[in-house]
This record gives structure tokens, C-alpha cells and sequence, in this order.
């Protein structure tokens, strides 16, 4: 394969000019997560098409979505099964909603299948359209659990600093990134923030690794007793953080998490959102850590991203609580529009299919050594301070002195630079402040792998050379 990579650099910056795509995208999209005042200067980066592992941009270029878009297009851009699932599913029942025990076959099939697959009892699956939904949901599944079974106190969630679990208004007090409360009057209160689980940032000197996933777990349990334990009810974690950095947690951190929390009857809510099927190597990362959770988010590689759903699995005690609760209401006052919809369900439901049948998780186990390899090897570079990953997603961090973990000043200035030369090389890669985030597509080949790798060296050598 080779990327097309010719002046990638001279292309893909806009000039915004007078009707072109660009200035009417400028005139009128606001963008999520964007620097306005510096979109209206640059424009957009228009993508048009996809191809495998690949997108190609409205000028030409063919780039690498080392990030499979936002973590999330796991079977790659141009899946036709998927288009005929939906295409099938359009053409039999194109929308119904499943409020007031109205349903549909594709929802039935659907969460079946989930609960068929997960690998901790649980017993029913609600469905939203994105994480955040899912995340939120749980967020209510807390508050409404704790008051039906007559501990109406027990209502504070702790999250961890640099956890992402989404933007709406809960989800977003939850994450714990500082760009996501400011000037929106976040994090609203009842959700707390404890530390992060970043063995090579955050250890104290000469620390072990499981010594420092001892110190972690004794300040949950500090910031549990501070609080109140009768007031905590639930601790929601990123089995692998992602967008806080791919920050991957210390040899026996839940292990020891998990202790403190069934200590103070916590519930634990495992957000798989990123690492949900297949991306770290088993098909929920859930199994690959050894978790014992009470609910489970997943979106992004439910449908492969083809279309927008999200779920979440909730275990009996919950759902018997919400059984009594509903009972005494009249109804479980909670829902969307689109929850289940019929065609987000059929691809979906395609998409695991494909799992299974198309063998990707063992494809991800055959080629994440060579990813992760590759990765390390980034290790070379001067500025590159620290490698890590587990299966198919991982990242780099750049400091300004290797020995020192110095980062660079203004922080977030490096990654973009490199981000942007990656891209310049033909591959699209995520910056999160000074750490660069990989995480492709699940169907991603062995030779692709180093493709991307070769170019994303080429980037750093070149980008080293103007320091
Ligand atoms: C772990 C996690 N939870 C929740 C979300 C929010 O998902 P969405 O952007 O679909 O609302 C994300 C998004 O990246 C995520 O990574």
C-alpha cells in the first residue's frame, strides 16, 4: 500500500475562500470540540469518502483513520453489509419506538444477543444513541435504584480525574477534563472526582506499580470516608481511559478498587464505550480486567458507528429496582424517541454478526503484538517520554526532557504539531493535550500496521528536527 501522501501538507490547510465548501461550512456549522475563533481562520478538514482503514478528503488525499474516526468504525468505511442491514431494515420498518411495551424484532434481537455475549450476569439492556445517553442513563439508574430500595441519601458518583464519559450535563460532570466545566458551570455537585491511574505520570519516586495501585485504592477509600460511605452510591470508570490520554491502569488497580467498593456497597459501573467489543483484545474489556460491574455502557463499536446507538446493561438487583419503582409510578420515566430504534438495532445486530463470523477478535489478538511492538519502538525518539497501549488501542505522550517527564510549555502545543505531521504524512491520529491516541480499525492488517507506523516515524523525525 502505499499513501498517498502528495502534498498532503499544501492541501489539506483551506484558505477558506469565498463559496467554496469550506467558508459556508464556517458560516454556518458549529462544530463539537472545536476553536472557533481558529476554525474561522483555517476552515474544515472535509472528509468524502471511505475505503477499508482508509478516508479520502475533498482534495484527494488518502489517509490512515488511525483513530477508526473517534474510536469508533471498527469494521472500517466501507462495509457493505452493514449498508444492506440498514438498507433491509429501511425498507420493512423504518422507525417505530419501543416506549409503553410497544417493540420491535431488530430491539428484541438485539438486546438478546447482548446479553448472550456479555460476560457478567446481567439482566436487561436499555438502549440510547450515544454514550453520553448511556452514560447519563446510568447516571439515573443510580439515583432511581438507591431511592427505591429506601437509601434515598446514597446518590454521589465518583468518577476520576481525566475520565471521559461524555458531554450532557451529568455525563460532563463525570468527565473529569477541565475543558469540559469550564464556562458551563459543571461539574454539578453529587459527582466527585478521584485520582487518576497513570503509573508513569502520577507514581511517587521508587513507587512499585501495585504500590501505587494500593495508594489509589486507600484514597477512594479516603475520599468514601471523607464523604460519607452512606452517601456514595457509585464509582463509573473507563476500563482503559481514552480520551483523558489512553491512560492504561496499574497490575491490580480494580482488583483493589473493586475491594473498596464492595466494602461500602458501591455500585460499579463499567464504561466501555471505547473498549467494548473487541478493542482490547476479547470481545468486553470487562473480561480482560476482571471486573465485576453492575452496569455496562457500550456505543461507538456496537454498530461499528454505521449508526448512532448505545446501550445499557443493567444486573438484576438494578432491574428489580426499577421493576418495584416503575410499579409504584406507573411508568419507568425514562426513554428517547429513538431508543432501539429499529434500523441503529439491524446494523447493530449485523455488526456483532460480523464479529463472530469474520473471526475479528481473533484477528485483533493476531495483530495487536505487532501493533503494540510498533508502538514502543516510538520509545526512540527523544521526545516521546512514554509509550502504552493494551490490544489495538495506545498512545505516546511527547515531554520536552525525556528524564525529567518535563511536558512541554504551552502544554497541548506538541501533540497538535505532531498530530498535524502525522496527518501531513497521510494518517490521521488524535491528539489529547502532548499524548497522541491510536486506535484503528479492528480490521486493520499486519503490513497496514506498519504503513501507518512508518509514516507516523517519518512525522516525528521530521517534526524533531525543527526543535
Ligand atoms: C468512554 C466514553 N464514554 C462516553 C463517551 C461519550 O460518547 P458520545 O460521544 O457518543 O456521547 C465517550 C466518547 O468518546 C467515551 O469515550
Amino acid at each position: 500500500m502505499t499513501i498517498d501522501a502528495t502534498n498532503v501538507s499544501a492541501n489539506i490547510a483551506p484558505t477558506v475562500p469565498g463559496n467554496s465548501d469550506a467558508s459556508r461550512d464556517v458560516a454556518s456549522y458549529l462544530h463539537p470540540y472545536t476553536n472557533h475563533a481558529a476554525h474561522e481562520k483555517t476552515g474544515p478538514h472535509i472528509i468524502t469518502g471511505g475505503d477499508g482503514i482508509y478516508v479520502t478528503d475533498d482534495h484527494g488525499n488518502k489517509l490512515i483513520e488511525g483513530l477508526a474516526g473517534l474510536w469508533c468504525a471498527s469494521l472500517g468505511f466501507s462495509e457493505k453489509r452493514l449498508v444492506d442491514a440498514a438498507t433491509r431494515q429501511l425498507n420493512t420498518l423504518p422507525y417505530y419506538h419501543t416506549f409503553a411495551s410497544r417493540s420491535t424484532n431488530p430491539a428484541i434481537d438485539l438486546a438478546e444477543k447482548l446479553l448472550d455475549i456479555v460476560p457478567v450476569p446481567m439482566s436487561k439492556v436499555f438502549f440510547a444513541n450515544s454514550g453520553s445517553e448511556a452514560t447519563d442513563s446510568a447516571v439515573k439508574m443510580v439515583w432511581y435504584y438507591h431511592n427505591a430500595i429506601g437509601q434515598p441519601e446514597k446518590k454521589k458518583i465518583i468518577s476520576r480525574k481525566k475520565g471521559y464519559h461524555g458531554v450532557t450535563v451529568a455525563s460532563a460532570s463525570m468527565t473529569g477534563l477541565p475543558g469540559n466545566h469550564k464556562l458551563f458551570d459543571l461539574p454539578i455537585d453529587r459527582i466527585l472526582h478521584t485520582e487518576t491511574p497513570h503509573y508513569w505520570r502520577e507514581a511517587q519516586p521508587g513507587e512499585e506499580e501495585e504500590d501505587f495501585a494500593t495508594r489509589l485504592a486507600e484514597q477512594l477509600e479516603d475520599l468514601i470516608q471523607a464523604e460519607g460511605p452512606e452517601t456514595v452510591g457509585a464509582f463509573i470508570a473507563e476500563p482503559i481511559m481514552g480520551a483523558g490520554g489512553v491512560i492504561v491502569p496499574p497490575r491490580t488497580y480494580f482488583e483493589k478498587i473493586q475491594e473498596v467498593l464492595a466494602k461500602y456497597d458501591i455500585l460499579f459501573i463499567a464504561d466501555e464505550v471505547i473498549c467494548g467489543f473487541g478493542r482490547t483484545g476479547r470481545m468486553f474489556a470487562t473480561e480482560t480486567f476482571k471486573l465485576n460491574p453492575d452496569m455496562i455502557t457500550v456505543a461507538k463499536q456496537l454498530s461499528s458507528a454505521y449508526q448512532p446507538i448505545s446501550a445499557l446493561f443493567i444486573n438484576d438487583k438494578i432491574y428489580q429496582a426499577v421493576k418495584k419503582g416503575s410499579n409504584e409510578v406507573g411508568t419507568f420515566g425514562h426513554g428517547f424517541t429513538y431508543s432501539g430504534h429499529p434500523v441503529a438495532a439491524a446494523v447493530a445486530l449485523e455488526t456483532l454478526k460480523i464479529y463472530e463470523e469474520d473471526g475479528i477478535i481473533e484477528h485483533v489478538r493476531n495483530v495487536m503484538s505487532p501493533f503494540q511492538k510498533r508502538l514502543k519502538n516510538l520509545n526512540k525518539f527523544d521526545h516521546v517520554g512514554e509509550t502504552r497501549g493494551r490490544g489495538l488501542i495506545g498512545a505516546f505522550e511527547l515531554v520536552a526532557d525525556k528524564c525529567a517527564k518535563t511536558p512541554f510549555d504551552p502544554y497541548g502545543a506538541a501533540g497538535k504539531a505532531v498530530s498535524d505531521a502525522c496527518l501531513k504524512e497521510g494518517v490521521i491520529l488524535r491528539a489529547l493535550g502532548d499524548s497522541v491516541a491510536f486506535c484503528p480499525p479492528l480490521i486493520i492488517t499486519e503490513s497496514q500496521i506498519n504503513d501507518m507506523f512508518d509514516a507516523v516515524e517519518i512525522a516525528l523525525g521530521k517534526w524533531e528536527a525543527t526543535l
